[in-house]
This record gives structure tokens, sequence and C-alpha cells, in this order.
């Protein structure tokens, strides 16, 4: 179940706080209601983020001898980061995400996909098949991401790869040797990582100008990488996906009775591409009347969480604009929200606006295929034919 099943739907019952155990015997607080998945992310020192980034999947003493070979050192930057420095990283990360500078990054974008739309629609009028994930959503997200932090000169395919074998790593049930597959990929990368952390310039050098050490810009830098282009890559296809089952949603954007900003709030309510996010008990305490120990991990079902009847008007029905639309949890809150959250949105509102054309009169040859993983979807292609 832990690595099943996120994507159900809220008939099935679920109470609101569940303890469940995965595949290795830990036990987890599976939280499923929006008002205790928000009460839980609003107090950070009760529920620490420390446990954001913990394997789910224990590596082996052979795997962390890869890492080690590599100096693979990932110490608290961001997302896992309950020490002081956290809001001065945050602090730089968001300067360089900055929504000007976001907006600024918009009509390069949108003359990009226009571009690819076309090239793409031409494909499926003569009656190709197109795979949205890999012309489309794949690199977009990273190529906007390079011009707003300055990344590593790393050809895309190799980021990529990277970025996924790290999600596995981190967030899938996973056996020894496939593991140590996953560290040689993911400390190759890091050694690359550190390489620009030392001499890079944008966000590495910006953190270095702020006194951080060397390995801190490097923990930022991983994450960011990770966090601030795949998500994005999956939410597209997501997105994408689900809108060639709206038709009438697809009608609304082309009569321009359907916003697009709202198409995309609706998008991460109900296809966001991080179903669930980790904290862990700081003391003893309780939630919603049940006690909790201190060191128990908590599962918040962000996914869940924005289906939540107590919330949303119709939970299961793709309404752009409806009540409580927009007060899904995809970006969690609090100290560590999405810091990326704006230009996640911007790039989903290009995408929708120029790509939602393509959808109409296809037929789906392969839907995105999900593998098993804790908390991110990682959908591998999303291939249309026009019928
Ligand atoms: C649809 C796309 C995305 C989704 C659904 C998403 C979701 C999330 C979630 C759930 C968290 C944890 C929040 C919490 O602990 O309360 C997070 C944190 C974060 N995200 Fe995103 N994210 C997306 C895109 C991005 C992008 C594009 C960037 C940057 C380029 C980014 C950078 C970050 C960073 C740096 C953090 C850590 C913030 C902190 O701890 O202070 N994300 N994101």
């Amino acid at each position: 179940m832990l690595f099943r099943g996120w994507g159900e739907s809220v008939d099935e019952r679920w109470p609101d706080l569940a303890t469940v155990a995965d595949h290795v015997g830990v036990d987890h607080l599976v939280v499923t209601r929006h008002a205790l998945v928000r009460e839980v992310l609003a107090d950070p020192d009760t529920w620490r983020p420390d446990n954001a980034l913990d394997a789910v999947t224990p590596v082996p003493v052979a795997a962390l001898r890869v890492l080690a070979g590599h100096r693979f050192r990932l110490p608290p930057t961001l997302a896992n980061n309950s020490t002081p420095s956290h809001p001065a990283i945050r602090g730089i990360v968001a300067e360089a995400l900055h929504p000007t500078r976001v907006a600024a990054q918009q009509p390069w974008l949108t003359g990009l996909v226009r571009q690819r739309v076309t090239g793409l629609a031409a494909a499926l009028d003569a009656g190709e098949p197109v795979d949205l994930y890999a012309e489309l959503a794949a690199d977009l997200p990273l190529l906007v991401l390079a011009r707003l932090v300055e990344l590593p000169d790393a050809p895309v395919g190799a980021v990529k790869d990277f970025a996924r074998a790290a999600l596995e790593l981190f967030w899938a049930p996973l056996h020894a040797d496939r593991q140590l597959a996953l560290a040689a990929e993911v400390g190759r990368f890091h050694t690359v990582l550190r390489h620009f952390a030392a001499t890079g310039g944008g966000l590495a050098a910006a953190l270095r100008a702020d006194g951080h050490s060397a390995d801190v810009v490097v923990g930022a830098l991983f994450f960011l990488l990770v966090a601030g282009q795949e998500t994005t890559s999956q939410f597209l296809t997501l997105l994408l996906h689900r809108l060639t089952a709206e038709p009438e949603v697809r009608a609304g954007l082309r009569a321009g009775t359907v916003a697009v900003a709202d198409v995309v709030e609706e998008g991460l309510r109900l296809e966001p591409p991080i179903v669930t996010w980790r904290r862990v008990a700081a003391v003893d305490t309780t939630l919603g009347g049940t006690a909790v120990a201190a060191g128990t991990s908590v599962v918040l079902w962000l996914a869940r969480a924005g289906r939540d009847p107590a919330v949303v008007a119709a939970p299961e029905a793709f309404r752009p604009g409806q009540r409580g639309s927009r007060r899904h949890l995809a970006f969690g809150a609090g100290a560590h929200r999405c810091v990326g959250a704006q230009l996640a949105r911007m790039e989903a509102a290009v995408v929708v606006a120029e790509a939602a054309p393509l959808l109409d009169g296809v037929s789906v040859v392969r839907p995105p295929w999900c593998p098993d993983n804790l908390t991110f979807r990682m959908p591998d292609a999303f291939v249309v034919r026009r019928s």
C-alpha cells in the first residue's frame, strides 16, 4: 500500500490516521485528512522535516561504499533542514527563483513550446504516434531552471538519469543489486556537482559568497536538480494525460471560458507529482486526538488531502475554479513550502495554453506508467495518436 494506490478514489475508506508498515517492517503514521496534514506542515518544531530525504529502503554497505567512493555527502540544506541555517539557504534560492525572474522566462518558454507543438501537430496530422513525455514534458523544466540558476554544463539526458536515479534510490522499494547501480549513477553525478559547486556561477556562486561550505552548495544543487525539474516534468505529463479525458475543460480553454491558471490548480489538486511527503515527530505529542511517540515517521498523504470532501465541493471531478480547488497541498505548506511553486505554475500554464489543442481528437496509445515509489509518480511515457 505504501508504494501503490496513492491515486485511489476517496470512495476507498481510510481513517484520518493509520499506522502502516512498509516493506522493511518500519511503521509509518499515514495522515489522510487535509486539516491534519496542514496542522503537521504548519508546526516544524513538533513535526520536523529531518527525514524528508531518508532512503525508504536502507542503503546496504556495498552501495554506501560506492557513494563514499564519490565523496557523497548530503548535509541538511533545504527540504530536510531543521537547523538555523535553513532560512538563509532558502532565502538565496528564493531570490534566484523570484517571481519577477520567473515571469521574465515566460516569453522564451512560450516560443520554445510553440515551436515544439507545431512539430508535434504535424506528426499527429501525419498519423504518427507522439510521446508527449519525451517530446515535450521531459526537458522543458530543466532548460528553464538552467537559465534561472546556472547549472553544470552536463547533457540533459545525464541530468535526467541522475535525478530519476536519486528519486528511486531514496523513495522506492529496492533490491540490493539495484541500489548498487543507482548508487553508482547518483555518486557519479555528485562528483560533477562537487566540481561545479566549487567553480560555478549563478546560484552556486551566491551560496559560496554567503559563506556556505562546499557540502552545503552541493546539497542545495543536488536537491534543486531533482525537485526543481523532475517534479514539474512529471506534473506536465500527468496533467496532459488527465486533460485527454476532459474534453469539456479543453472546450472551455478554447472558448476562453475556462482560465488556464484554474486548470493548473485543479491539475495540482488531482494529479500532484508528489503524492506524499514525510515529517518526523520531534517529541511525544498528539495528532487528531491520537498519541504519537517521538521519532514516529509521519507520511502526509498530500494527494488525498487535495481530495478531502471537507475542503473541495466535488473532490473527484476536474472542475477548474470549483470551491476549494486552490486549497490543495501539492506544494506543502509552512516554513518548507515549495520555493519553486511560482516557477512550476508558470511552466504548467505555458504548456496548458500551448499544448492542450494537441489533445483534440487523439486517443491514448500508451498511458503514463508509474513505478512503485513512496513519494514521486515518475511517469515514464505518454503516447498519443490522432484517432
Ligand atoms: C509541480 C511541481 C512541484 C511540486 C508538486 C513540488 C512540491 C514540493 C513539496 C511537496 C515540497 C515539500 C514542502 C514542505 O515540506 O512543506 C517541496 C519543496 C521544495 N521544492 Fe518543490 N515542487 C515542485 C516544483 C519545484 C520547482 C520547479 C522547484 C525549483 C526550481 C522546487 C524547489 C523546491 C525546494 C527548494 C523545496 C524545499 C523548500 C524548503 O525546504 O525550504 N520545486 N516542493
